[in-house]
């Protein structure tokens, strides 16, 4: 079986294939996903939430996140696995460049991390060091303070403008995928027209080169609430491998996301 590397899914954006995208924490689920043909996964920080249970996703650790990387690695064969730099952990170039170290030699394949403008410089010292990186932009939940609530971002001109220039920006200084979380679906669509870079969203509409899920929100099984951009595909199937195949399927024919799991401007 043929390995999902930076290589594939810059070629998939090309040949407009839709990338799958799930999270996933342990080496059962990281199994499960990559036998039904999952394209990337990620351990995200989410893990504050679906797996300890916290409101948001500042307390987990750099330590937290490396364990469930090791876990996941064990169960896949062919997907890409990418691993969230949780809050913190990445707030100067020195500190980031320690910090990735740790989730690479975990077993991740890239480190993911939120923000725009100010990471330029890290992203280009983690490139020369041999990290390839994902950038996260709209909705960055270790921002949730800052933004005084999990709300959609780019409804406005101003803000639209600067994430498409941050965008650019930060492709231009060498991420190979970015994730656009609880976007409207036009700026999303225009965000990926814009780069040549994969795009991945999350409650980005169905215009993006991907979508990703927290794999509780598409099982419906989330210790806190439900987002509406997510699909309970667990309660359509009835079993968890089907509904797996099901999310996949939908996302490579572009059926989902439909309009009511994404935002408007
Ligand atoms: O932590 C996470 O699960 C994420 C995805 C929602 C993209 O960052
Ligand atoms: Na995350």
């Amino acid at each position: 079986m043929k390995k999902v590397t930076t290589s594939t899914l810059l070629k998939m954006k090309q040949q407009s294939e839709k990338i799958s995208a799930l999270t996933a924490y342990d080496a059962s689920f990281s199994k499960l996903f990559d036998e039904q043909g999952i394209d990337v996964l990620l351990i995200g920080d989410s893990l504050g939430m679906v797996l300890q249970g916290c409101d948001d996703t500042l307390g987990v650790s750099i330590d937290d996140v490396a364990y469930h990387t090791r876990a996941v690695r064990k169960g896949v064969e062919r997907a890409f696995v990418i691993a969230d730099m949780p809050f913190m952990s990445y707030s100067t170039p020195e500190q980031t460049y320690l910090n990735a170290a740790k989730l690479m030699a975990a077993g991740a394949s890239m480190v993911k991390l939120e923000g725009g403008r100010w990471l330029l410089e890290s992203i280009k010292g983690l490139n020369e060091r041999g990290v390839p990186v994902c950038g996260h932009l709209g909705l960055t939940p270790q921002s949730v303070h800052v933004f005084g609530g999990f709300k959609v971002q780019g409804r406005d001109d101003l803000q639209a403008e600067q994430m498409l220039e941050q965008a650019k920006e930060m492709a231009a200084a060498g991420i190979q995928l970015l994730v656009l979380e609880c976007v409207p679906t036009e700026l999303a669509g225009a965000i990926s027209q814009a780069v040549d870079i994969p795009v991945i969203g999350i409650g980005a509409g169905a215009e993006t080169d991907g979508q990703i899920l927290v794999m509780h929100d598409m099982f419906g099984i989330s210790a806190n609430y439900m987002p509406k951009f997510s699909k309970n595909y667990l309660q359509e199937t009835g079993d968890m491998r089907t509904a797996v195949s099901q999310y996949i399927e939908e996302v490579k024919d572009g059926s989902f996301p439909s309009e009511a799991h994404s935002f408007s401007k």
